[in-house]
């Protein structure tokens, strides 16, 4: 029965490696776009009627996540947003512009608790 179990320990750990669209659960605070309107990271400048996300630098992985959408959901609904630069923020919050809090129907005074992950 050893075998048994090193083989149900192996396929678990193959499923957790290979699963790369895992829900995150964070908090989602309100992008403000810089006065002057310049680019973020990934190029391009986002304003409040954009649907972007900011996410963390580690996940961010110096560009490697730009132009890639995020569902974020919140309360039964959900937004697609397209990575547009980076947070300063922790590896499971993320950074939403107006139109996604709109969206979304959240409150945007305070971080809201959402769920998120990678198409
Ligand atoms: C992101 O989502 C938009 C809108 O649904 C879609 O048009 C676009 O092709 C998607 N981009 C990627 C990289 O999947």
């Amino acid at each position: 029965m050893r075998g048994f179990g090193s083989a149900l320990w192996l396929a678990g750990m193959v499923a957790a490696s290979t699963l790369r669209t895992t829900e995150t659960v964070g908090q989602a605070s309100l992008f403000i776009p810089p006065l002057n309107g310049a680019p973020q990271q990934c190029g391009s400048s986002v304003t409040d009627s954009d649907l972007a996300v900011m996410i963390s630098p580690d996940v961010f992985d110096g560009g490697a996540e730009c132009g890639k959408n995020v569902t974020v959901s919140f309360q039964g609904r959900s937004v697609v947003l397209q990575v547009a630069g980076e947070c300063v923020c922790i590896t499971s919050s993320i950074e939403m512009t107006m139109a996604a809090f709109t969206t979304l129907n959240a409150p945007f005074e305070r971080p809201v608790t959402v769920n998120w992950e990678f198409d």
